[in-house]
């Protein structure tokens, strides 16, 4: 397609020579991709969809601000730059941070202070009235949520993040909109144009057929995946809508090419207003297939490559996370494997990490950790990961059947453990968390809570047992020096750097009250927060002042460029982990015990990957490694560099 009759025909759209070198340059380096994935999706429609895709991308490159413009170089020059050990992410809900965006930005101090370099503000664009599932159903993706300020306020919030290095990461839901969002209005009002928006069926027929293979996300407050709708059907008849989520949350239907020329326009105009990183939230669940779960479809990964090409074109600086919480083998192709490899998403959660370091904090015992890490495919080299220790949704345990066995644990009995321990009714279980979603067809038990509550800091200060508060200190610091140290970008959530514990609040509150994931959804406690620096020896304190140390070391230390890949070395004791990673300035091995006992690490092992002599980053030790062994005193984290 970029042949030179297209650049001759396009040139025309430029006034400025150099501008239309730059769109013309970008175009023959991504058109190929563009049009191979849109003619895998949707056939014979691609040429008339090519051009109006076009149209979209070249309002948006004539409307690109100056300054936005030189983003774009700068990160051309730094195609890395979301793979950088400098990178340290921060997730927080903009009102619940600090009230409003304006209010954002004057906590910029706080967030430079703690190395943050990277932004998720939590859905902020308009939702629906009511329950609105935390924002995840909008209503509007041009206005802001009205009490947190306006698309200027957004524009300006981050242009001051910019200039302090800060990048702004949204949300982008592009699996559902609200019911009352404009095309569901038109489409509820007959207009066929918007019907064909959204999957909406006559009657049971079809949704019977599908329901057959498809799970429920929230089988206690929205079970099944349809709803009747009284006005959505033909001629103002009622009709079935899918809605994979709430009912209130329409799926979209991607099979109609308009949806995609929608989306490139809105993921455009956001990130003209500054917006650098777009969360694809649900992103597993836009393509549909009778048979299936209808999640991880190949077409849902010619769609993102599609629009990562449209994006690259006109505003390269900005990069897409996958939110895809799926099993390890779906989940590689949101970052590209093969013919798509690196061509997808540029990160994406690694769910699964978070998922082992709970189970293993439970359990104390790594072999799991290790199987699943194993058996985990490589990521493409100029990707990363998502890495977190709590975010605003509940822990499923997506612990496979196969990892369990090779570990000698059988799958169902581990996954029932882990709910037990984590909701407190396993004997002995330090945590405090809740059920969510309990699915009584698979047994399935999710889990919300705070990160400090369910690592025990909230039990044990309620029974004033310092040995036990110092024992959840270390375990928190521990899940974070695992998250810093793997290789991508370590996402810290609002609260966690304070110990924030669970905040049972949410049951007053109507539209919460129902879904227990608020839970773990506080205010941010600025007093806290002042406290903790200033009593760096209360528990909130030392979890603070810890990872503000991880934070600086990790920000220091090369070897973490995220596209390296971190492997498992086999452990002498199952209380510990070994991890490798091999950069060329030189080889890096961490050791975490995963135990409340104290374990002996053989020397050996390190000497044969480090030497004789080698760093530890966190105290900034030398230590010797000839002796026989080393004693690993409990939950005790070490990242040791070669020295060369
Ligand atoms: C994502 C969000 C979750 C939301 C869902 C539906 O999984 O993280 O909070 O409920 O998408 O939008």
């Amino acid at each position: 397609m970029l042949k030179s009759d297209l650049a001759s025909r396009l040139r025309p759209a430029f006034d400025d020579d150099r501008d239309a070198d730059t769109f013309l340059l970008r175009l023959e380096r991504y058109g190929a991709e563009l049009v191979e994935s849109l003619e895998a999706v949707y056939g014979e429609q691609t040429n008339e969809l090519l051009d109006s895709l076009m149209e979209v991308m070249l309002h948006a490159f004539h409307a690109r601000p100056g300054e936005l413009r030189q983003l774009d170089e700068a990160r051309l020059l730094r195609p890395d730059w979301l793979q950088q050990p400098e990178m340290i992410g921060y997730v927080a809900y903009a009102d619940r941070f600090a009230g409003t965006l304006q209010g954002v930005s004057e906590k910029l101090p706080y967030l430079r202070g703690l190395g943050v370099k990277y932004l998720h503000l939590m859905p902020l664009l308009r939702p629906r009235d009511g329950e609105n599932d935390g924002g995840y159903a909008v209503q509007d993706y041009r206005a802001v949520r009205p009490d947190l300020g306006t698309m200027d306020d957004l524009s300006a919030l981050a242009t001051r993040l910019r200039a302090s290095g800060i990048s702004l990461v949204l949300d982008l839901v592009l699996n559902h909109v609200a019911q009352e969002h404009e095309w569901a209005v038109k489409a509820r009002a007959g207009d066929p144009k918007y019907r064909d928006y959204f999957h909406i069926f006559p009657d049971r027929v079809a949704p019977d057929a599908y329901e057959q293979t498809l799970p429920e996300v929230f089988p206690e407050f929205a079970p099944g995946n349809f709803t009747w709708d009284e006005a959505a059907g033909e001629a103002g008849k009622g009709g079935w809508v899918w809605t994979t989520f709430n009912r209130y949350q329409w799926d979209l239907n991607w099979g109609n090419p308009a949806v995609l020329r929608e989306f490139l326009d809105i993921i455009l105009y956001l990130a003209n207003r500054g917006v650098e990183v777009f969360r694809l939230d649900a992103i597993a669940f836009i393509w549909k297939r009778l048979g299936t779960d209808c999640q991880n479809q190949p077409e849902v990964h010619h769609l993102t490559r599609a629009l990562r090409a449209c994006v690259r074109i006109v505003a390269p600086a900005v990069a897409f996370k996958a939110e895809a919480i799926v099993a390890p083998g779906d989940l590689i192709h949101y970052l590209g494997t093969r013919d798509h490899h690196g061509k997808v998403s540029d990160m994406a959660y690694h769910n699964s990490l978070m998922v082992q370091l709970w189970s293993t904090l439970a359990s104390q015992n790594t072999r799991l950790l290790g199987e699943a890490l194993r058996a985990f495919p490589p990521k493409p080299t100029n990707t990363t990961w998502g890495l977190y220790v709590r975010c605003h949704d509940d822990i499923g345990w997506a612990i496979s059947d196969e990892d369990a066995a090779r570990a000698g644990l059988s799958g169902p009995a581990h996954r029932h453990f882990l709910s037990d321990f984590y909701s407190g009714e396993y004997e002995g279980s330090w945590a405090r968390g809740l059920v969510f979603q309990f699915n009584p067809d698979t047994g399935d038990r999710r889990i919300s809570g705070s990160a400090a509550s369910l690592a025990g800091l909230e039990a044990a200060l309620e029974g004033g047992d310092a040995a036990q508060v110092e024992l959840a200190v270390k375990r928190l610091l521990l899940l974070h020096t695992v998250t810093l140290g793997f290789g991508g970008v370590p996402l810290l959530y609002m609260g966690d750097e304070l110990a924030l514990l669970n905040d049972y609040g949410y049951q007053d509150v109507p539209e919460h009250a129902a879904d227990n994931r608020w839970v773990h959804r506080p205010r941010m406690d600025w007093q806290a927060a002042a406290d903790a620096q200033a009593h760096p020896d209360t528990p909130a304190g030392q979890v603070n002042a810890g990872l503000r140390h991880l934070i600086h070391v990790r920000q220091g230390t090369p070897h973490l460029h995220a596209s390296i890949e971190t492997g498992v070395l086999p452990s002498p004791d199952a209380r510990l982990l070994l991890l490798r990673r091999e950069h060329p300035l030189g080889r890096m091995v961490q050791v975490y015990n995963f135990s409340d006992q104290p374990a002996e690490l053989p020397l050996n092992i390190l000497r044969e990957q480090l030497g004789d002599r080698a760093t530890e980053r966190l105290s900034g030790y030398e230590y010797d490694l000839t002796p026989w062994t080393l004693n690993v005193p409990p939950y005790a984290a070490w990242w040791f560099t070669e020295n060369t």
